[in-house]
């Protein structure tokens, strides 16, 4: 979604505010913008790549020490360079992330007050809000405080005023922000990676705050609706992101790079138990063993990859722990009448930890009464790991990617972890089943490195795949999550339309789309519905369906016409989802190569959806 970089410092700041910009464009944007106040407002706007809007810059000889940029992803109002941020309203400019539900009415409040909009988006209301604020009282804090006041939604907002250049104000509400306390100045952005050129002391702001950053510090005050205003403390914080984390390095790509870091972001991640004889439930928190004991079903609340993820965990909380499991799409559950059931655990995953419809799902269920919730989650600093009573962070590092590969089966790790530790205070495992899954846990890194070592074959799948408009992926049991899940890889970096079916509901109808033009993805493991599914792959070679089988080493499927086999070198049980995640990631990946894609940033697409 869009970012925000902010900077008032010592020296000409256009680079630093560029380069924020270019470590934000992984959130995915469609036009981006700059503005300057050197005691006059200076912006200039594209719809092109933060990289033209540098071009920009050098040819106008752009230099100021007070500034403001953004990349905007369009939700109100196209792509187009008058969308774009930063708007102006008189004396006033502003950034905007997410979004402003009451834009319509305050629009026409402030058409009728004789304001002339010159654009499409919910944002120039702000702007003009503050402007009109500005009449009453002549200082911008206060006015940013009265305006957001007027704001239903959800946003993350800077704002600079031409009279005084020496500040710029800033305010965080339901999406993310935070301050860099550097040594020649104070910045702000959308997240830690684009102050890290400048400094590593973050300040993480929370729900309410209105923030002033001048060039030798800050202050910050908490105006929550509804709330009395009063000035608060946030600690600084030593952000432990390293610049390698946020850089390509010798990949081609962030997504290469993120695949091929699974074998150690894995190992990370499941790092308390490798070295352990036992699972200990405060993994999870300090409340975690009696809430865990107290539980008597789980509910998980995720949209997308993440999504995925849990519906694998569905299989495997309701095999080894016998509790019953639902998981919902974050997005519907927010809107329906669910029944509740007492004791329920309340799961939210989420990568970004700022999925809007996952936070306000979370929030929903907390008001229907569900007691206890727990967070699984890839950021530290964010708002569901804020929200939520227990929290376990994957240990993936930072996802730039949009495409989401190492999330995921960090998630399943500690997805199993959690069904792990319920078996055990639910007295359904014993020590001998936790010493076994312990151990083909630390083996989990090894056999990823394996599994990454069918690329080349891989590699040459993508080839005939390149040139297909659809594709079916197949699986079964806890494997149809993965195919989901591998058809969504395909689809959202190579654009090539994919559907994945459990296996057994071929012929209720996805059949009739077979023929020999439908590849056919299968995933194959030798687990106990392998010759259920080895019927359902007949059936579609009986249509011409051309299947590119994913197999286990033992999967006993041959290669013949029209059947092609990758297979991976072992069987890994109850784990195999998550090995078998690393050829669809490769698949989707090489494919999207060949198609000549942008593979990180994959049209319509951004990393973090922080809004509805
Ligand atoms: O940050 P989250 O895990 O909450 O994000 C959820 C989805 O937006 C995300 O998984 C999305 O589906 C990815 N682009 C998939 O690759």
């Amino acid at each position: 979604m869009c970012g925000i970089v902010g900077a008032v410092a010592k020296g000409n700041i256009v680079p630093t505010l560029l380069e924020g910009l270019r470590r934000l464009e992984y959130r995915g944007y469609d036009s981006a913008g700059i503005a300057l106040n050197n005691g006059a407002l200076h912006r200039l706007r594209t719809t092109g790549r933060v990289a033209e809007l540098s071009k920009l810059a050098d040819d106008q000889k752009f230099s100021g020490e007070a500034g403001i940029a953004h990349t905007r992803w369009a939700t109100h109002g196209a792509p187009s360079e008058r969308n774009a941020h930063p708007h102006i309203s008189g004396e006033v400019a502003v950034v905007h992330n997410g979004i402003i539900e009451n834009h319509e009415a305050l629009r026409q409040r402030l058409q009728n007050e004789g304001f002339t909009f010159t654009s499409d988006t919910d944002t120039e209301v702000i702007a003009h809000l503050i402007t009109i604020n500005l009449k009453e009282t002549p200082d911008l804090f206060e006015a940013v405080c009265r305006s957001v006041a007027e704001l239903q939604g959800a946003y993350a907002i800077a704002v600079m005023e031409e009279a005084r250049p020496e500040r710029i104000v800033v305010c965080r509400n339901g999406a993310p922000l935070l301050l860099g306390l550097g040594e020649y100045g104070t910045y702000a952005a959308s997240d830690a990676s684009a102050l890290l050129q400048v400094t590593r002391r973050m300040v993480y702001l929370e729900e309410g705050d209105v923030a002033e950053i001048h060039r030798d510090g800050y202050r910050i005050v908490n105006c929550l609706p509804g709330g009395v205003a009063r000035e608060v403390a946030r600690t600084v914080q030593e952000s432990e992101l390293t610049n390698e984390a946020v850089e390509m390095g010798p990949y081609a790509h962030f997504m290469q790079k993120e695949i091929f870091e699974q074998p150690g972001v894995v190992a990370n991640t499941l790092e308390m138990v490798l070295n352990a004889h036992s699972i200990s439930p405060r993994l999870f928190g300090n409340e975690a063993e009696n809430i865990f004991k107290d539980t008597r079903s789980i509910l998980i609340l995720a949209c997308g990859t993440s999504y995925h993820a849990g519906l694998v965990a569905r299989y495997w909380l309701e095999t080894v722990t016998g509790l019953p499991c639902n998981v919902e799409i974050a997005s519907e559950y927010r809107y329906r009448n669910p029944a509740i059931a007492p004791h329920t655990l309340v799961v939210g995953i989420s990568q970004s930890g700022e999925t809007a419809d996952t936070l306000a799902a979370l929030s929903y269920a907390k008001s229907l009464g569900h007691r206890h919730s727990l967070g699984i989650c890839n950021v530290a600093e964010s708002a569901l790991v804020r929200q939520t009573d227990l929290r376990f962070l994957t240990r993936a590092g930072p996802e730039i990617g949009v495409a989401s590969t190492k999330a995921f089966t960090t998630q399943l790790a500690a997805l199993m972890l959690l069904t792990m530790t319920l078996a055990k205070l639910n007295g359904r495992s014993s020590d001998k089943s936790e010493r076994e899954m312990i151990t083909a846990m630390r083996h989990l890194p090894v056999a990823l490195q394996h599994a990454l070592q069918v690329e080349p074959q891989v590699k040459a799948w993508a080839e005939r795949f390149s040139e297909k408009k659809h594709a079916l992926f197949l699986g079964r049991g806890m494997h149809y999550p993965i195919a989901l899940e591998g058809a969504l890889k395909l689809k959202e970096i190579s654009y090539i339309h994919a559907e994945a079916y459990a296996a057994g509901e071929l012929k209720h109808g996805p059949l009739a789309l077979v023929d020999k033009d439908m590849p056919v993805v299968a995933i194959a493991p030798n687990d106990a519905l392998l010759e259920k599914l080895k019927s359902n792959l007949q059936e579609v070679r009986a249509r011409g369906g051309e299947l590119y089988v994913f197999a286990d080493a033992d999967s006993r499927i041959q290669e013949s016409e029209g059947v092609h086999v990758i297979r991976l070198a072992e069987h890994a049980g109850l784990l195999s989802p998550i090995l078998h995640t690393i050829p669809l990631q490769l698949l989707a990946y090489h494919v999207a190569l060949q198609k000549g894609t942008d593979v990180d940033k994959p049209r319509n697409l951004a990393k973090s959806v922080t809004v509805e």
